[in-house]
């Protein structure tokens, strides 16, 4: 393995713990040295030559590439200040591991279920409006035709707030309000698991399904580690990785924890399994307890080898140009 001495890394997250303390244990094996930083403390600042930006901890430099592990909620200004210091590290030339962009559509769901559906990547029939009275009828039609529906925050995690909506005892309740889900009605089909109820997290990495775990119980159909799920390995068979890694390419994510479930429909498409969702900030601590890869060591060498080793490549080539008066492709100069 190369060593990369020198190399200043910055880890974005708004908490430290287990997973930073992995990140930068892997990076110090690697030779480089990584500190966090709160993407609340960053700036942006004009007068903060050369380029623009305070990154604590960097002074006047800019991290050599960049781990993205957190963001914090905060009001729209506050997260789209946060998402812009990202993009502003990318447009600077710095490696931002996940992209801001990419982050950004895995956070949206909604985005997500369009980026996959246009892909062609198996992902249950998914609704999402701002019309309490159009998620209704879909909630009746889904009814009428025997089907439940999953209605999911649409930056939601872990697990949380998730309903599953439809006919019980011949019975349909109505959809709940839609204040909980800041007014947006997220309508995902609901794929039945039967009584031994799973799914599967899969860790892809640079364009490979690397490890695979099944995750079942937890709170009831809800099968989340954040939730209580057991987690055991689970064999990366051929249709579970590609579709992962299809998932993954779709939302254009170095990385990324793919959620699975099998396909009840064995005719519909070949029986590969459904993604119900693709996770750009993933933690890894439950995969980890079930397999033996060192996650956070594959995470840090595809950042290092991959990511860091192309946006270098990029960024001569920016200054090649710059320096033979050819128009720039685009401002990645650094200083
Ligand atoms: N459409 C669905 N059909 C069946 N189970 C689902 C569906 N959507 C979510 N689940 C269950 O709920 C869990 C959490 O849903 P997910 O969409 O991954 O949201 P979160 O971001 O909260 O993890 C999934 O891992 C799965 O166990
Ligand atoms: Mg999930």
């Amino acid at each position: 393995m190369m060593t990369t001495p020198n190399l200043r890394i910055a880890i974005m997250t708004d908490e430290t713990g287990w997973h930073t303390g992995r990140l930068k244990r892997a990076f110090r094996a690697r030779g480089a040295e990584a500190r966090c930083v709160d993407l609340a403390d960053c700036r942006i600042d004009t007068t903060w030559l050369p380029h623009g930006l305070v990154i604590p901890g960097f002074g006047r430099a800019l991290p050599d590439a960049v781990f993205v592990r957190g963001i914090a909620g905060g009001t729209f200004e506050q997260v789209t200040l946060r998402l812009g210091i990202l993009h502003a590290l990318r447009e600077s030339g710095v490696p931002v591991y996940n992209d801001a962009r990419a982050i950004e559509r895995s956070v949206d769901k909604s985005m997500t279920s369009f980026l996959l559906h246009r892909a062609g990547v198996p992902t249950p029939a998914t609704w999402a409006g701002e019309s309490a009275a159009f998620a209704q009828r879909v909630l009746m039609r889904e009814a009428a035709a025997g089907r439940q529906v999953v209605l999911k925050p649409l930056f939601g995690s872990q697990g949380h707030g998730l309903k599953r909506l439809g006919a019980r005892g011949g019975l349909l309740a109505p959809l709940p309000s839609l204040a909980r889900y800041r007014q947006v009605a997220y309508l995902q089909r609901f794929v039945a698991g039967g009584r031994s109820g799973f799914d599967w997290r899969v860790l892809v990495i640079g364009g490979n399904a690397v490890a695979a775990m099944r995750r079942s119980g937890g709170k009831g159909w809800i099968h989340n580690v954040a939730q209580g799920a057991r987690c055991e390995p689970a064999e990366l068979t051929v249709p579970l990785a590609q579709t992962a890694v299809r998932a993954t390419a779709a939302l254009g994510l170095d990385y990324a924890g793919v959620d699975l479930i099998p396909n009840p429909d064995p005719a519909d498409d070949a029986a590969l399994p459904l993604v119900l969702e693709v996770n750009g900030v993933a933690a890894w601590r439950g995969l980890q307890s079930v397999v033996p890869l060192d996650v956070a060591a594959a995470l840090v060498d595809d950042l290092l080898d991959r990511k860091l080793a192309a946006q270098r490549r990029a960024n001569q080539q920016a200054e090649q140009a710059d320096s033979d008066g050819l128009p720039k492709q685009s401002p990645q100069r650094r200083a």
